[in-house]
């Protein structure tokens, strides 16, 4: 069943009705000013750090779904009927709806009683502040005298202390009105130096900035009584729970059309500068005046807006492609990729399924985020590689995560998941194939962002690799520490305990369980290692990882492999796990993809028999589940894994992030057609028709889909941000399609289905324009027969990379 339709002309998904089965929510922002948006105009927004900086309220696990947001209620004065144009809160009927998300901005528009009202939400580039542009049209042939309401829900800037420490809360609430201007300023006084301000480009018949005030007493946002009334309050908040509501009253002959335009925003002041006159309480206004005035005006507003359609019409030209397959043109081209920037920006904070409480940015996460971003902005890539590098720990371990707004890594989590280091390896490589910038290996970086330990990137990448040489098990096989990519496999874990963190929790010495996974990881890492070592011409460093990483692979070979897939790991006791000696969880997913993407198993065979053991025993119609059998019940010496039930999340779900490192091993091993085919299993475009089985939205990955072992098997969940977007973006465009960034150059290497006539790509690659046109005509499903650039025969599949700008015309004959 379809809720709306993609319109890939506009790079927009059209929402048809507000009664999505899940919210279906956009992003707005791309730098430091963010928000959430539902198709029903829920959500919030912060400033950089959804925890620490958030400026408006809203509340998960709330009934009705998805309350609270930035909502408007128009009345029709003559009647007193009222009703919310985006539906929520109100839930009235509208005769027309239609919510719009594109890139970074959502238009909802909708008809009631011949009153058409449709606002547009987005961030203007550059700027920490969110405008609304309401556009009312009175199509209903008589005149009209309305009134438009705004109402927002401030945040008392710590999003955790805002939900939990009310004895102080309702006591620090602060507001100014000034020109119409609604300022929030709790703890303004006091340590904080910013503020919110939230303005409307009309004169206000009245506002209101006291919640229970606007609503009523024990009334909800359905039915406020100020709406209801029809005049607003004029409330001042003296703590309780400051929000921030204007009155606008229309007058609208019949076919007349009016703008109004609302901004909420975010400032900072000097400590110095804060108050003005400088020994009053008052906000010192005299940076955000301008702002106000600017983005007020409907002209200077359509501009910003134009100005962001622009920079992503650029962004998206970067990789275009046109095969005959509609759902991977469209994930490729637009949403894909759109939704990379914003699990770049985000990594795995806030989401509808994420509080922005939780976790902060994943050092991982992080890490392979930028396999889908790095060709958009690798000068952003760049900064964020240094970001995560300098949190990183002496010993060349990690932080598992770290805090948005100070950079630096969070103590309450701590580090001990073996896996972590390896992947800062991969994400420079990646950002070194992509830019072609060697230089970042000689960046001084700090670690554990202490002053003095400064060496270059490069011996953070030493260290790393280091790092789990240093943490061989008992069967030389890497220990897993806390967790490996799999947070759920607690293997020293041990809690009893309800509540126990999973993750934090560690009640044996760790010396015994080893992952099969972090081995293929290193060998991985060791390969980029030593691309990295050979261009910097350290025979040393690159014999020294060539060696570890066949030491590796030999290992690999007799502890690791089980005869027909390879093992997943050795618990706390040395029993092995993902081997057909287990019972439960006899093959994982997450060996086989990344043994084979380290290239074990290619050449003597045995990846074709992992993929095969992987087809046969995991992949379903809704994509690969992470293992099989499901684990029926909780094992202490397995962790959080056993701690879901059958069929979700890491216990047998389909979770979508490593289904891309199975297309990608069958691409290696060049059977183009199950590459292609597990793909179009999870590719959310390709699942729009079973929405209400899927319930996420269309057009975006979600974490996990349930697997076969649960009740709501293709039921997906934790949509947005998720390493599935990197991965995936990876898989089709590198693996499947096969334009892949390397050290020197583009590798071409398709591997796809046979049918296909061929496809074109226009790819900007290192300033120049790669205009690729890939024929098939002995319907392959792997190997390239030639390669002509501007009309020269070139030797092998590698386009060497060229400086300068300009266009390429390259011409591919598969065969
Ligand atoms: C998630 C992990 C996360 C863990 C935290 C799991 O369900 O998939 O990524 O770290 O929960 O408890
Ligand atoms: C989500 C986490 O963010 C990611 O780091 C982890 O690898 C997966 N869950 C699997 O547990």
């Amino acid at each position: 069943m379809h809720y709306g339709h993609f319109d890939d002309q506009n790079r927009e998904y059209v929402i048809e009705t507000p009664e999505t089965p899940l919210p279906w929510i956009n992003y707005l922002g791309s730098e430091a000013y963010f928000g959430l948006i539902s198709n029903t105009a829920g959500g919030y927004s912060f400033y950089k750090d959804a925890r620490l900086r958030r400026l408006t309220r809203y509340r998960y696990n709330n009934s009705p779904l998805d309350m609270g947001g930035r909502y408007l209620y128009l009345r029709d004065n003559a009647s007193g009927k009222y009703w919310s144009p985006s539906w929520m809160p109100t839930r009235t009927k509208l005769d027309k709806y239609e919510c719009r998300h594109g890139q970074g901005y959502t238009i909802i528009t909708s008809k009631v009683n011949g009153i058409k009202s449709s606002t547009r939400y987005f961030v203007p580039l550059g700027e920490s502040l969110e405008i609304w542009q309401t556009t009312l049209t009175n199509e209903s042939g008589s005149d009209s005298d309305l009134s438009l309401f705004s109402a927002i829900e401030f945040c008392l800037w710590d999003a955790n202390d805002d939900a939990t420490n009310f004895q102080r809360n309702y006591s620090i609430g602060q507001v100014e009105i000034v020109d119409g201007v609604i300022y929030h300023k709790t703890e303004y006084r006091e340590r904080r130096d910013h503020f919110a301000y939230f303005a409307c480009s009309e004169k206000l018949d009245g506002y209101d900035t006291q919640r229970e005030s606007f609503l009523g007493n024990y009334k909800g946002w359905d039915q406020p009584q100020v709406v209801e009334s029809g005049s607003s309050l004029n409330s001042e908040a003296h703590g309780w729970q400051p929000i921030g509501s204007h009155h606008i009253k229309v007058q609208l002959k019949a076919g007349e059309q009016k703008q109004i335009v609302f901004i909420l925003g975010y400032q900072e002041n000097p400590k110095d500068d804060k108050f003005d006159p400088p020994a009053s309480q008052s906000i010192n206004k005299k940076r955000v005046k301008p702002l106000i005035e600017k983005y007020l005006q409907t002209e200077n507003a359509d501009k910003a807006f134009n100005t962001l359609r622009n920079h992503w019409t650029m962004l998206l030209e970067k990789f275009q492609v046109s095969t005959p397959d509609t759902d991977t043109n469209r994930m490729v081209n637009i949403w894909n990729v759109y939704q990379c920037m914003v699990t770049f920006n985000m990594s795995r904070s806030a989401s509808y399924f994420e509080s922005g409480i939780g976790r902060g940015m994943g050092f991982r996460d992080s890490n392979q985020d930028l396999l889908g971003f790095v060709h958009m902005i690798p000068e952003r890539a760049r900064e964020r590689i240094l970001d995560i590098s300098a949190t990183q720990l002496k010993n060349g371990g990690a932080f598992h995560q770290y805090q948005p707004l100070t950079k630096r890594g969070n103590n309450d989590v701590g580090s001990g998941f073996n896996d972590d280091p390896a992947w800062l390896v991969l994400g420079v490589a990646a950002y070194i194939k992509e830019s072609g910038d060697w230089s970042i290996l000689d960046e001084q970086v700090q670690y554990e962002n202490e002053e003095g330990t400064e060496s270059p990137l490069y011996e953070h990448l030493q260290r790393s690799i280091q790092y789990t040489l240093d943490r061989l098990g008992p069967n030389n096989l890497p220990l897993i520490g806390r967790a490996d990519w799999n947070d759920c496999l607690n293997l020293n874990c041990f809690s009893d305990t309800p509540g126990q963190s999973f993750q934090t929790t560690t009640n044996k010495d760790g010396t015994v369980a080893e992952s099969v996974f972090i081995a293929g990881l290193f060998v991985l890492a060791c390969k980029e290692m030593a691309g990295i070592a050979q261009h910097r011409n350290d025979k040393a460093q690159v014999d020294q990882v060539e060696n570890a990483s066949a030491e590796m692979e030999k290992t690999v070979w007799t502890a690791g492999w089980d005869g027909e897939w390879f093992r997943r790991a050795y618990d706390n006791f040395g029993h092995v796990l993902g081997s057909k000696e287990n019972a439960e969880g006899s093959i994982f997913i997450e060996p086989q993809g990344m043994c084979i993407m380290a290239g074990l198993g290619v050449e003597n065979g045995n990846a074709v028999k992992a993929l095969d053991s992987v087809a046969e025993h995991l992949a379903t119609p809704h994509g690969i589940v992470l293992q099989q059998p499901a684990f029926s019940q909780y094992y202490l010496h397995l962790g959080e894994i056993s701690s879901y039930p059958p069929g979700y999340k890491e216990n047998a779900g389909i979770f979508c992030h490593t289904n891309p490192w199975i297309m990608i091993s069958e691409a290696m091993v060049g059977r183009g057609e199950k590459a292609f085919d597990y793909y179009k299993r999870i590719n959310p475009s390709a699942r729009e028709g079973i929405s209400e089985q899927h319930k996420c939205e269309p057009y975006v990955y979600a974490q996990m889909i349930a697997g076969k072992d649960a009740p709501t098997h293709g039921e997906a969940k934790n949509s947005w941000l998720s390493g599935t977007a990197a991965w995936n973006y990876t898989a089709i465009t590198q693996y499947i399609l096969g334009i892949r960034p390397t050290f020197n150059g583009l590798k071409i290497d398709p591997a796809v289905p046979a049918d296909w006539d061929g496809f074109t790509i226009k790819r900007k690659y290192r300033n120049v324009t790669y205009l690729i046109n890939v024929t098939n005509p002995k319907h392959v499903s792997k190997g390239v027969e030639s390669v002509t650039v501007n009309g020269k025969q070139i030797k092998g599949s590698m386009i060497r990379a060229e400086d300068g700008s300009g266009e390429v015309t390259v011409e591919v004959v598969m065969g």
